[in-house]
């Protein structure tokens, strides 16, 4: 399959770039909030296969983007290793507290992918029903922004044991072990189910100090691409590193053959310049410009659309599309962005 968003991860031209948002598949979406209704939960939406693959489609069919990403959640990977996850309303995840002697000597593999099987499921089903033509996207958290979750809870924005965390390295090595171990387990499947692209959201990479993101960051994502590809071939993988850019150079010497995500944040342009050609890049849209709309819109999509016209490009925004973002506006980057097809 040579569709747009492989092609471009690929390194490959097209006449535009590839469209998609994170969090595609969400609240500012009515046909969402009423299967979300209906299932009750969110880990009941997650978990129920032909649901998941539901809200998965939606935005395809209402939008056309080039790729549908699966719905599901980067803390299904806590929660099959045993760490209760609860979504309570209007609050976020709630995780019980970790505990590391349990977590750390996990060995329940069978287990694990017993309870990540709806995922893969819901990756064939949607597989099933997708056209032929557009990519379908598998993700996982990092390591790092996984282990943020476990230790603090997802309580607050504070994550002051995660900081903690960072100053005896050595205790947090074996948890960031079981997760660059227990994320690989969970690509690979979901490739092997369905999906062609992959992306790592890495939300909270900007917590850990320039000097220790190589150990806490790059080398367990090193990792983690290299035991996927030597399972599943030369699958197109999209990093995400919210809130570091100015370390993707750094990251760029290490030649992973990877996509970079950039958030809205970051100077675009800059990093064009400052980044080799064949690493395609990924972003950058304000979801709050998002919510604007008007000229302000219109003139944030043009500044990318420049910097897109030199390299391969993804058009996205810069984190994910916010619950009270307006349809109209959606179509309006839908419009803007294809123009040159
Ligand atoms: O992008 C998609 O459309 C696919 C689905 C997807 C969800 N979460 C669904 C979801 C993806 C790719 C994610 C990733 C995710 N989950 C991240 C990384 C991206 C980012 O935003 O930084 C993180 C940090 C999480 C953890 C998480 N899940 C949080 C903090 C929350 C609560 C905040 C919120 O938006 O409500 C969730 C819940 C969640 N995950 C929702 C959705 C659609 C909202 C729950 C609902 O609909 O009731």
């Amino acid at each position: 399959m040579e569709n747009r968003l492989s092609k471009i991860l690929k390194g490959k031209k097209t006449d535009s770039p590839a469209l998609w948002m994170m969090r595609q598949a969400g609240r500012y979406l009515p046909e969402y909030r009423q299967v979300r209704e209906q299932a009750g939960s969110f880990w009941t939406l997650c978990f129920t296969p032909h649901l998941a693959a539901e809200v998965t489609l939606q935005p395809i069919r209402r939008f056309d983007y080039d790729a549908a990403i699966i719905f599901s959640d980067i803390l299904v990977i806590p929660k099959a290793l045993g760490q209760t996850v609860e979504f309570a309303p209007n609050h976020g995840p709630l995780l019980e507290p970790l505990d590391w002697q349990t977590i750390t000597q996990f060995s329940k593999w069978t287990q694990f992918e017993q309870i990540l099987a709806p995922v893969y499921d819901a990756i064939s089903q949607t597989r099933e029903s997708l056209a032929p033509a557009k990519d379908l996207i598998g993700f996982a958290g990092s390591p790092w922004t996984i282990a943020t979750y476990m230790m603090d809870g997802g309580k607050g924005n504070e994550f002051s044991l995660s900081r903690q965390s960072l100053k005896t390295i050595d205790n947090l090595q074996p948890l960031l072990e079981i997760l660059t171990y227990s994320i690989s387990l969970h690509l690979i499947n979901q490739v092997q189910a369905g999906a062609n692209v992959l992306q790592i959201f890495d939300s909270w990479a900007s917590l850990v100090p320039v000097d220790l993101r190589e150990d806490i960051l790059f080398k367990p994502l090193n990792q983690i691409i290299t035991t996927v590809r030597q399972r599943v071939g030369d699958i197109p993988i999209i990093y995400f590193g919210r809130g570091i850019s100015e370390s993707y150079t750094m990251l760029a010497q290490k030649k992973l053959n990877i996509a970079v995500g950039i958030d809205q944040h970051a100077n675009l342009m800059e990093l064009a310049r400052l980044l080799p050609a064949e690493i395609p890049l990924q972003g950058n849209l304000d979801p709050e410009i998002l919510v604007e709309g008007g000229e302000k819109l219109k003139t944030a999509i043009a500044q990318i659309l420049e910097v897109a016209k030199n390299r391969s490009f993804v058009f996205n925004l810069g984190h994910g599309i916010l619950p009270h973002t307006p349809i109209s506006h959606v179509e309006t980057v839908c419009e803007l962005v294809r123009q040159g097809r």
